[in-house]
C-alpha cells in the first residue's frame, strides 16, 4: 500500500515539474563550509530558490542546512533538499583514518564507527555522506590509500558492507540514519604510476577479481548511492561510461540506487578529450547512466534544450528524476523536511562517543616490530618525546575531517603527559631541518631514559591529490632520528601516515616501530595506552609496507608466473636490489607476548561438491600474560582455466590466550571460498587441488591440501 502512495506521489509530482526543474534536481551545488573542489557554486540560494537545486554538499549544522531547506520549501515546487558531507572517518568524534581502522579487522568496530558517524552527521542536518570509499589499492604512492580498506578485495568487500550497514542502518527514515555512497566507481585506486587522477589501464580479470568486488559488496548491502570516478574506463571516463553504469552496475549487478558524478567530473570530460562542449558532456553523460552532476552544472545548463532538440529522451531525464525524489521519500524528507534541522546538536564529542573513537584508535595500531621486547616502555621512566608531529593535534586527526576539531583531539604528547615524565621538543619541521631543534632534541635524549620519536606525515601528505613518489620519511625527519640514535639511548620509533612508508632503513636501526596512522580524537590517548601497555596492539595491516617504491605496485596476491622465484635460478622472477615481498607484509601486526604456531590439519584431504572441509590450527600462548592474535586464512587454486594468485585471504578469527593456553582455531571452507572468475568472468568453482594456508599474516603460514571433487 505504502508503495503505492509513494509512487502515485512522486508521478505527480513529476508530472507538475518542467524539464528545467527536472535538470535542476540532478543539480548537486556546493556550499562555501569546506572547499573540496576546484569549482565553487557562485548563486546557490538563487537556484535554490528557483527550484533549479536537488542537493546540496559541504552544508551543515542545522542552522545553515535550515536556512537553505526553507528556501527550497519556498520554491516553485517545493522539493526539499538532500545535504551531503565528505564524512570519511567521523563527523565531529574524528576516528582512525579508513586504512588505519581498516587494520582492526574488527567489522563489529568498523559498523558501530560508521554509526556514530551517522548520527552525528543526521543530528548536524546531514542526509548523506560520501563514504565508504571502497577503492582497492596496491600503490601506496597513491595518496587516497588513506581513505580506503587496503589492497584485499575479501576484506575490503567485508569492510565496505560494514559500513554501509553502519551508515544506513535499517530505515533510512531513522533520524541517525544516512545514506551511504559509495565510492569511487570504479578502478580509481589503480591510477598509472599511483598519480591521482591518471588514467587506469586494467585487464578486465584484474578488475573482476580485485577491483569490482568490494562496489558489489557495498551494494549487495543496500548502498543507496554510487559516485563515478575520475578516472577513464577503457578510455571512457567513468562518468560517460555505459558499460560501466548501465550494463554492469545496474544491468548485471542490480544496483537500483543512483548515481552521482564526482566532482565537476562531467564538465571534466573536456579535458579527457572525449566531449567537445559541455553538452555533449552532458548528454553522455546521463546517457551513460549518471543522475546527478556534482558541481559542474552542465546538466542543469545543457539537458533542457538536449531535451527540447531530441537529442536527450526525456524518458531518461525523468528515471534519474524518480530515482532522486525516491530517496527524498525513503528519507522522510517529504513528510518532514526540516526533521534534521530543527535542533542544536552537541557540538562536541560526548563521553561516549569518544570511547568509541578510543576504541577505534586501540585496535588500528599495527606494531611493526619489537625486538628484545623494547615496548612497553615503563610509565616510571623520564621519556624523551621528540618529533615534528608528537605535539601536533591536527595531524592526529588526518585527512578529510569532516566537523572535527583539533582543539578537541589529543596529540600524542596531550596522552603522554597523562601518564609518565615527558620531555618534549620537535627536533625538525616535517619537512625543514631546524638546526637548534636538533640539538635541543639532542639534549632532550640525553637526559631520558627512553625515546618515543614520532615521526611521518603530515594530514595534508596523503589524501586526494597527495601522491607521492617517495615514501620514504622526509630527510629532515631521517636526519633527526640519526642524530637521536647516535645518543645511544633506547628509542622507538612511531611513525604517523596516511600511507605505508617505505621504512627500510628505519627497520635496520630501531627495536620497535608502530604505526599509528593518524587515530583521530582520542589518539594520543590511545597511543599512550599501547606504549605503555595499558592496552596491547592487535592491528593487522590490510596494506603491505613495500622495501621499495621501486616494487610498486605490490600485492601479497601476486600471480606465479611462468618463472617463479627461485633464489638458485637466474632466470626466475626477481630483481637484482631488492626481495621480491614486502618489508612488513599483509596481514602482518606483532602484540605483547609470543605464540608458538603448532600444527595446520585438515579433517578430510577431499572436499565433495557443495561440501565442507575444515582446517585447524593450534596456537599457544607463550607469555605469561594474556595475549591477542588474529589468525588467517589464506587458499591457492593450484590448477585453474586461468592463472589464480599464490594466496588469497578467506577467512580470520581473532582469539585471545591466557597464560600458556593452546587452542585450536578452526576454518570452515565451503565452494564459496573457492569461487573465482571464470575465463567468461562469471563465477565459477572447479574440482581440483588446493592449498589451505593459516598464520599470523600472509608471509609466516603453515599449508595443507585438499582436494575439491567434481
Ligand atoms: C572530491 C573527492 C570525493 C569527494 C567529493 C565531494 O573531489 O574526489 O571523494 O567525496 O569531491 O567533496
Amino acid at each position: 500500500m505504502t508503495w503505492m502512495i509513494k509512487d502515485a506521489f512522486l508521478h505527480e509530482l513529476l508530472g507538475r515539474m518542467s524539464v528545467e526543474e527536472k535538470a535542476g534536481q540532478l543539480n548537486l551545488l556546493t556550499g562555501a563550509m569546506d572547499a573540496t573542489g576546484m569549482k565553487h557554486s557562485g548563486d546557490l540560494d538563487a537556484k535554490i530558490r528557483a527550484g533549479l537545486c536537488g542537493a546540496v554538499l559541504n552544508v551543515y549544522t542545522p542552522a545553515a542546512t535550515r536556512a537553505l531547506q526553507e528556501l527550497a520549501l519556498a520554491s516553485p515546487l517545493g522539493i526539499p533538499l538532500i545535504f551531503g558531507y565528505d564524512v570519511i572517518h567521523g563527523h565531529r568524534t574524528i576516528y582512525p583514518i579508513p586504512l588505519g581502522l581498516s587494520c582492526s579487522w574488527n567489522l563489529n568496530l568498523l559498523g558501530r564507527c560508521a554509526r556514530m558517524a551517522a548520527s552525528e552527521s543526521a543530528a548536524d542536518g546531514l542526509h548523506w555522506v560520501y563514504s565508504p570509499m571502497v577503492d582497492i589499492s596496491q600503490d601506496p604512492r597513491w595518496g587516497r590509500v588513506a581513505e580506503g580498506a587496503g589492497e584485499d578485495p575479501w576484506l575490503g568487500s567485508e569492510i565496505a558492507a560494514a559500513m554501509v550497514r553502519g551508515y544506513q542502518g535499517n530505515d533510512l527514515a531513522d533520524p541517525a540514519s544516512v545514506l551511504a555512497c559509495v565510492k569511487h566507481f570504479a578502478l580509481y585506486g589503480a591510477p598509472m604510476g599511483g598519480r591521482d587522477y591518471h588514467s587506469v589501464d586494467m585487464s578486465r580479470r584484474a578488475m573482476e577479481e580485485t577491483y569490482f568486488p568490494p562496489y558489489r559488496a557495498a551494494i549487495s548491502a543496500g548502498a543507496r548511492t554510487i559516485m563515478t570516478a575520475f578516472n577513464d574506463i577503457d578510455g571512457i571516463p567513468a562518468s560517460a561510461n555505459r558499460w560501466l553504469l548501465t550494463e554492469l552496475l545496474r544491468g548485471q549487478w542490480g544496483f537500483q540506487g543512483w548515481i552521482v558524478t564526482d566532482y565537476t567530473a562531467v564538465t571534466e570530460m573536456k579535458n579527457h578529450g572525449t566531449a567537445a562542449t559541455d553538452a555533449d558532456a552532458a548528454r553522455q553523460s546521463l546517457e551513460a547512466g549518471v543522475d546527478m552532476d556534482m558541481v559542474s552544472e552542465a546538466f542543469l545548463s545543457e539537458l533542457p534544450a538536449l531535451v527540447e532538440s531530441g537529442a536527450v529522451r526525456e524518458e531518461q531525464l525523468d528515471a534519474a528524476v524518480l530515482r532522486v525524489l525516491e530517496t527524498k521519500w525513503d528519507l522522510g524528507l517529504f513528510r518532514d523536511p526540516l526533521a534534521r534541522c530543527t535542533h542544536q546538536p552537541a557540538m562536541q564529542p560526548c563521553a561516549e562517543n569518544r570511547q568509541l573513537a578510543r576504541e577505534a584508535a586501540r585496535e588500528s595500531i599495527v606494531l611493526l616490530k619489537n625486538e628484545g621486547e623494547v615496548l612497553p616502555l615503563s610509565k616510571h621512566a623520564t621519556i624523551a618525546l621528540i618529533g615534528p608531529l608528537a605535539d601536533s593535534r591536527r595531524d592526529m586527526l588526518g585527512c578529510w575531517i569532516a566537523a572535527g576539531d583539533e582543539s578537541l583531539a589529543a596529540s600524542p604528547l596531550d596522552g603522554f603527559r597523562g601518564v609518565a615524565t615527558v620531555v618534549h621538543t620537535r627536533g625538525c619541521g616535517i619537512s625543514e631541518a631546524d638546526e637548534d631543534l636538533l640539538a635541543e632534541a639532542v639534549r632532550a635524549a640525553k637526559q631520558a631514559d627512553v625515546v618515543v620519536l614520532v615521526l611521518g606525515e603530515s594530514w595534508q601528505m596523503s589524501g586526494e591529490a597527495a601522491s607521492r613518489t617517495d615514501i620514504r620519511l622526509p630527510e629532515c625527519q631521517r636526519e633527526l632520528a640519526k642524530h637521536i640514535l647516535q645518543t645511544g639511548k633506547p628509542c622507538v620509533l612511531v611513525t604517523m601516515s596516511g600511507r605505508p612508508l617505505e621504512l627500510t632503513w628505519e627497520d635496520s636501526q630501531f627495536p620497535a616501530i608502530l604505526q599509528a596512522w593518524a587515530l583521530g580524537t582520542e589518539g594520543g590517548h590511545s597511543l599512550a595506552e599501547v606504549v605503555f601497555g595499558d592496552a596491547a596492539p592487535v592491528g593487522k595491516l590490510t596494506m603491505g609496507f613495500p622495501r621499495s617504491v621501486g616494487q610498486l605496485p605490490m600485492t601479497y596476491r601476486e600471480k606465479p608466473t611462468g618463472r617463479p622465484f627461485n633464489a638458485a635460478e637466474k632466470y626466475s622472477s626477481k630483481y637484482l636490489d631488492a626481495p621480491n615481498d614486502a618489508l612488513y607484509p599483509f596481514g602482518h601486526g606483532l602484540t605483547y607476548g609470543k605464540f608458538r604456531h603448532g600444527a595446520v590439519s585438515i579433517d578430510s584431504p577431499e572436499m565433495q561438491p557443495g561440501g565442507t572441509v575444515t582446517v585447524s590450527a593450534e596456537i599457544t600462548n607463550l607469555s605469561a600474560y594474556p595475549a591477542t592474535e588474529t589468525l588467517q586464512l589464506y587458499l591457492r587454486d593450484l590448477v585453474a582455466p586461468v592463472s589464480r594468485p599464490v594466496k588469497e585471504l578467506r577467512g580470520y578469527q581473532r582469539v585471545t590466550l591466557a597464560a600458556g593456553e593452546t587452542q585450536v582455531v578452526s576454518f570452515q571452507i565451503t565452494d564459496a571460498n573457492l569461487s573465482f572468475p571464470g575465463r567468461d568472468f562469471q563465477p565459477v568453482v572447479e574440482p581440483g587441488d588446493f592449498e589451505a594456508m593459516v598464520g599470523p599474516n600472509s608471509r609466516d603460514l603453515r599449508a595443507v591440501r585438499f582436494a575439491r571433487l567434481s
